[in-house]
């Protein structure tokens, strides 16, 4: 019987290994069939080990450095294996729009690692796809960022940037070094909250703020080097039913369920009348679940959320920090910069309309996020 057992066991097992294999050799195969050229896959991981060697070696990601290699390398299409998953790179201005314009209902929808299946986005504008509703999503959020509205948040806003300045202004009165990251997380944090929740968190003062801890703690345990879980979901998405039910045990989901929790209250405390005079994100998608014909449902409204807090903070936060960075590097664009934005302030006013105007910042901001981009997918 014990014998029995145990050969089952065995036979499962290497019936598994080989099914793992020949896939992962019809899979690498894939590339050059649609004639593309990329680095050569490792038999088990694909390019990710690769990503995790360079992590490890060098201490950080810095992926943008390979795909730049890679470019060079390739030309501006080529192909990497995220484990068995084929991913490809375009650089050429004409695919480019192809793929997000002309053809963009086919290329919407994103791999979603089992892993993330279980995450409380699945709903939102960052994981839905074509097909459960990233339309119905989309439509819902993208009025927040009409004129009018964006020109109702200004004042808020600057109250944020001045509490921001202040910080700062304190802090170098003290004349010690500390990182600024902190500090953009706080602020982008702080306008999120009052621009799409009508929520007054003071991330910037109060580092124990729960959007300031917990985002903080999603977006580090996101990371591939952080959770051996995540990267191991990705190599073998064939075990995804023991990634699934693994998620609910990992930092990942400790960190998002306060978050989840706390943008929840927000939701019953609006739908209650709270803030019934703000305009903002919460608001939209609240009015939706009423609307007949495109409803939401309280999930929905609370996932997409959740998504818009952690995708607007995470980039910008990173984007802005960067733009510190390089302006400190290059101190005649900053003294441009300073000066432009100086002028205008003095002419008519920084408001709006007047810092739309402003196109030095503007290219000194996507000169920028052509350096650094924060996302690279
Ligand atoms: C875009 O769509 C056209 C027409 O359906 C098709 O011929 C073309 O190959 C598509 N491009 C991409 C990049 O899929
Ligand atoms: C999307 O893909 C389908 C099937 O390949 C094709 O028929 C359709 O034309 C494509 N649509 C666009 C907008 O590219």
């Amino acid at each position: 019987m014990a014998f029995l057992i145990i050969s089952s066991i065995l036979l499962a097992l290497v019936t598994f290994v080989i099914h793992v294999l020949i896939s992962r050799i019809r899979f690498f195969k894939l590339r050059k069939r649609i004639g593309l050229d990329g680095p050569e896959p490792h038999w088990f991981l694909g390019n990710l080990k690769e990503i995790i060697e360079r992590k490890r070696a060098i201490g950080y990601d810095n992926s943008n450095e390979w795909f730049r290699e890679l470019h060079k390398k390739y030309g501006d299409k080529f192909g990497i294996y995220f484990g068995k998953q084929l991913t490809i790179a375009i650089s050429n201005e004409e695919d480019i729009k192809e793929v997000f314009i002309t053809n963009f209902s086919n290329f919407s929808d994103r791999i979603v690692a089992p892993i993330f299946q279980e995450t409380q986005l699945i709903t939102s504008l960052l994981q839905s796809s074509y097909k459960t509703g990233w339309k119905n999503c989309r439509s819902a959020i993208a009025p927040i960022f009409a004129t009018g509205k964006m020109k109702a948040m200004h004042s808020t806003v600057t109250s944020k940037i001045d509490t921001f300045l202040s910080i700062l202004e304190e802090k170098s009165e003290q004349g010690e070094k500390w990182d600024i990251y902190d500090d953009f997380q706080g602020l982008t944090l702080d306008v999120i909250g009052k621009c799409a929740f009508a929520v007054d968190s003071d991330c910037q003062r109060n580092r124990k703020e729960v959007f300031y801890v917990q985002a903080r703690n999603f977006v580090n345990n996101i990371d591939i080097r952080h959770s051996p879980l995540i990267s191991t979901s990705f190599i073998l998405p064939e075990l995804a039913w023991i990634w699934r039910s693994a998620y609910k045990y990992t930092a990942l989901a400790a960190a998002e369920q306060p978050l989840v929790d706390g943008l929840s209250s927000v939701y019953e405390r609006r739908r209650a009348g709270e803030g019934a005079e703000s305009v903002d994100l919460l608001k939209l998608l609240l009015d939706r679940e009423n609307d007949k014909q495109r409803p939401m449902s309280k999930r929905e409204v609370i996932e997409n959320c959740f998504a818009f807090l952690l995708a607007g903070y995470e980039t910008t936060s990173t984007a802005m920090t960067y733009c510190t960075y390089l302006l400190s590097r290059h101190p005649t664009v900053q003294q441009k910069l300073y000066d432009e934005i100086h002028e205008a302030k003095m002419s008519t006013g920084l408001d709006y309309d007047s810092i739309h105007s402003l196109k030095y910042l503007d290219a000194v901001y996507k000169e920028t996020l052509r350096v650094f981009p924060p996302v690279i997918q």
